[in-house]
């Protein structure tokens, strides 16, 4: 499998707390990379790394083929023009309609005439199952629409790779599923490159082909669904089952408990 980012031992310190402690990872060409984690083990960190808004304090970020740590802006916007981002908030302009919404970045980034950037909108929107729609204001659609508009605008240029962190944010399980399910199809269709964090676990298995564990700043496991569903870390298994970190498992409790009460 051929990698589209490669991470080495990428250290970020915010004072002398190492967020991300040593972080050496890959994301294969055409797959779908899952990153999980618990809360605050640096995954939207590592997203901010990837797509070089933060610079490390160690470690190189290799992106189809360039490291992107140490590049110049102008540099580094060249990379950007490959990527497509989807961040938690779907964030459209309210005073924009959905269409202008889609067409954004190709206004920004190409010099398309306005009528080939409609077109392109129009089939953008196609694509995530909103035809039609290209005149709604962000107001009059809902939480899972707006996701979807965030999609297509995050598509408009066609990138190679897409980053999306928590595409199910304040979305029931049903609609959460169905982006899920536009996950895979644009991935598959377009042959996308596509990183998703998340730590919905349901929503991992249902689209991972690879799944890496993030632990304190560090991968903690690597592998696909399968594996780390079986996995027999007990770290792994503890996110997997929802436990809070430093659980002390029922029974022991309970002996503990007993015995405190023998003793006195
Ligand atoms: N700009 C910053 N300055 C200082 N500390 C930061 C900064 N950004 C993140 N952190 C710290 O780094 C740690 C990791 O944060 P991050 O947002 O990457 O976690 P996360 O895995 O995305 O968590 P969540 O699942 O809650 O979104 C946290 O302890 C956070 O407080
Ligand atoms: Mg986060």
């Amino acid at each position: 499998m051929e990698n589209m980012i490669e991470v080495k031992n990428l250290v970020k310190r915010f004072g002398d707390r190492a967020v991300l402690d040593g972080l050496s990872l890959e994301i294969p060409a055409e797959k779908i990379t899952v990153i999980m984690g618990g809360s605050g083990c640096g995954k939207s960190t590592l997203l901010r790394h990837l797509v070089g808004l933060y610079a490390p304090d160690e470690g190189d970020i290799w992106v189809d083929g360039k490291n992107i740590v140490g590049m110049q802006e102008k540099e580094i916007n060249e990379v950007r023009r490959k990527f497509g981002m989807l961040f938690q908030s779907a964030a459209l302009f309210n005073s924009m309609t959905v269409g202008e919404n889609v067409a954004l970045p190709l206004k920004e980034h190409t010099d398309l005439s306005n009528e080939i950037i409609k077109i392109i909108g129009k089939v953008k929107l196609e694509l995530v199952g909103l035809t039609g729609f290209e005149d709604f204001m962000p107001f009059q659609i809902s939480g899972g629409m707006k996701k979807r508009v965030g999609l297509a605008r995050a598509i408009a240029l066609d990138p190679k790779i897409v980053f999306y962190d928590e595409p199910g944010a304040g979305l029931d399980p049903i609609t959460t599923a169905m982006i899920d399910q536009l996950i895979l199809d644009l991935s598959r269709k377009l042959k996308i490159t596509s990183v998703v964090v998340t730590h919905e676990m349901k929503s991992a298995f249902r689209i991972a082909d690879k799944i890496i564990l993030l632990h304190k700043g560090k991968v903690l496991e690597v592998g696909t669904s399968e594996s780390i569903a079986n996995s027999k870390n007990p770290y792994v298994q503890q996110f997997i089952k929802g436990e809070p970190e430093g659980a002390i498992p029922l029974k022991q409790t309970s002996e503990a408990y007993l015995k405190g009460l023998l003793e006195t």
